[in-house]
């Protein structure tokens, strides 16, 4: 029987899988023989389905938040990776816990998290996270990840590198505190928005309205519009071909990293290219957030994926930089 996928990706691209398994015990892993030929869903948030899924598809419904340790400053929750981010944002923001106040309404499910190294307006779940649970696809054997045997970079970690394909993580621990919370306000969007309402000592709840507020003006909504968020990892150049560049467009955006390495907005490089906004058949980029590709209604994934080859060749021929993709492609 074929099953439609659908319903789990927010680009909301049709596919068929032949099996899916809703996963909500873990134990429900030991019915399975090779795990590693199956494909893991979370929140579907941030893969391109180009084809249809001849593997297992195991869809992540576990649940649960506990806490761990507590004092009279922090608290340690252990989240379970099936749970949706946002969700865990908001039980956190409503219980007074701070810390990732910062990325609220980032799509996706707590496990896919880490992988990646989600981030938004000046934090990254690596600034909170204090292990990652695994398990192993071959030996089932569960492992501990501390922060640091994580590898965290921007956009990157260890599951997406060396232990690529190897673990499924099945609950993350996180570090909040409860008291006297560190706020991040420092991103000129917030910044702009609690100005605007008189807000001079924002709360946790003030930092994630306004990044809710500020998503919700400048990201479409999956719901309404499929897509996966920033399509493309915002390049990060050398200083000597960042200069070299300025030469020549002197009004490209930049982010300076190091001495070494400078970060450029593939938003604004695709947008000078003429690209944002622009639909080609059921597909194109936002007409409010160029790194966003959209599905219009009946995009295949190949229709989206042969839009964002187009773009990185014309970033490549015009700019000579390589824009990676942050989407996961299937
Ligand atoms: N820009 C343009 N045109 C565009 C979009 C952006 O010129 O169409 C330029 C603007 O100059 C702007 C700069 O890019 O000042 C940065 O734009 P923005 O603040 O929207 O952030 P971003 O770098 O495009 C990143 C993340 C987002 C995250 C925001 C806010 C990546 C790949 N994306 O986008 O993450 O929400 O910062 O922190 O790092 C996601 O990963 O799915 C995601 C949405």
């Amino acid at each position: 029987m074929r099953l439609s996928l659908k319903k789990f990706n927010t680009f909301g691209i049709e596919a068929f899988a032949r099996n899916i398994l809703f996963l909500k015990e873990l134990k429900q892993l030991e019915t399975i023989p090779h795990l590693k030929d199956c494909l893991f869903i979370g929140g579907g948030s941030n893969i391109l389905l180009t084809k249809d899924i001849e593997k297992t598809v195991i869809i992540n419904q576990t649940r649960g938040i506990c806490t761990v340790s507590e004092d009279d400053d922090t608290i340690e929750l252990a989240v379970a990776s099936g749970e949706n981010w946002h969700e865990l944002v908001l039980y956190c923001i409503h219980k007074g816990y701070g810390g990732i106040e910062n990325m609220s309404l980032i799509p996706g499910s707590v496990g896919a998290a880490p992988m990646q190294n989600i981030g938004a307006y000046g934090c990254e779940i690596k600034d909170v996270l204090t292990y990652v649970k695994a398990i192993h696809l071959d030996t089932l054997e569960m492992v501990q990840f501390s922060n640091k045997e994580c590898e965290f970079g921007y956009r990157e970690s260890i599951f997406k590198t060396s232990a690529k394909h190897q673990y499924f993580i099945t609950d993350i621990g996180i570090k909040l505190t409860k008291k006297n919370h560190s706020t991040h306000t420092r991103y000129g969007d917030i910044e702009d928005w609690l100005t605007a309402r008189h807000i001079q000592k924002p709360t946790i709840e003030d930092i994630s309205n306004a990044v809710i507020s500020i998503r919700e003006s400048k990201l479409p909504n999956p719901a309404i519009l499929g897509n996966s968020g920033s399509f493309f990892k915002n390049p990060i150049i050398s200083t000597t071909q960042f200069e070299s560049l300025m030469t020549k467009f002197p009004t490209l955006k930049s982010y300076k990293i190091d001495d070494q390495k400078v970060k450029i907005p593939a938003g604004w490089l695709i947008e000078s290219l003429g690209w944002k906004g622009k639909r080609i058949g059921n597909t194109g980029s936002h007409k409010n957030q160029a790194l966003v590709l959209v599905n219009y209604g009946n995009a295949s994934g190949n229709e989206v994926y042969q839009l964002s080859e187009d773009i990185k060749k014309s970033v490549w021929e015009t700019y000579g930089i390589i824009l990676e993709t942050e989407v996961n492609i299937i």
